[in-house]
């Protein structure tokens, strides 16, 4: 981490703890590129990426894909600048594609209790898409509070906080190319 972010030492800086190393992510988003290449073959998804966290993880995973494809991008904020989600998620900027009977592939950066996703794709439902699938690039499962399962997974962690690669903490830390877990 310190190759790629000098901070100021003091009391308060927690502690870095490697989860994927850029190369480890590189090779994940590969493989996953390939997968979605392969089902949406003879379709043009129009692939909408979740504003901010999953910025980095959307820009590298378009151009890994060898198939056509449009994009668009949505924000929603949950956690404001605090560890846990508070809950409440609210839309901060909305698609400006035309949705309807269009194969609609959700591009996030993290899963964790669920509630984002859940509003997410039951709002997109309402324009009529043809399909929604869900891409993420973590799946944090321990805190779920709303089932739900993504088509896409890059990679699967139970707990743990994360930053990095688009990942925040008070919104720090997203430009850092591998992702960490924070000791506090
Ligand atoms: C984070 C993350 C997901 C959501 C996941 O977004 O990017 O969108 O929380 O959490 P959940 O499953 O518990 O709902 P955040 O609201 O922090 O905004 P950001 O993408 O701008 O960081």
């Amino acid at each position: 981490m310190n190759d790629h972010l000098q901070q100021p030492a003091n009391a308060e800086t927690p502690e870095f703890i490697q989860v994927l190393s850029a190369n480890a992510i590189h090779q994940k988003v590969v493989h996953l590129a390939r997968r979605i290449s392969a089902d949406y073959q003879n379709e043009r998804p129009l692939l909408i990426g979740v504003l901010k966290g999953a910025v980095i993880f959307f820009s590298d995973l378009i151009r890994q894909l060898t198939i056509p494809v449009s994009i668009d991008f949505i924000q929603l904020s949950s956690y404001g600048n605090s560890e846990a989600s508070c809950g409440d998620v609210a839309f901060c900027s909305q698609v400006t594609s035309d949705l309807k009977d269009r194969p609609l592939l959700i591009v996030e950066d993290i899963i964790d209790t669920g509630l984002t996703m859940d509003k997410l794709v039951k709002h997109l439902w309402t324009f009529e898409p043809e399909s929604i699938r869900v891409c993420t690039l973590i799946d944090k499962y321990e805190r779920r509070e709303i089932e739900f399962k993504a088509d896409y997974v890059c990679h699967e962690v139970k707990t743990g906080f994360l930053v990095g690669y688009g990942l925040d903490y008070a919104e720090q830390y997203r430009q850092l190319p591998a992702i960490y877990e924070l000791k506090f």
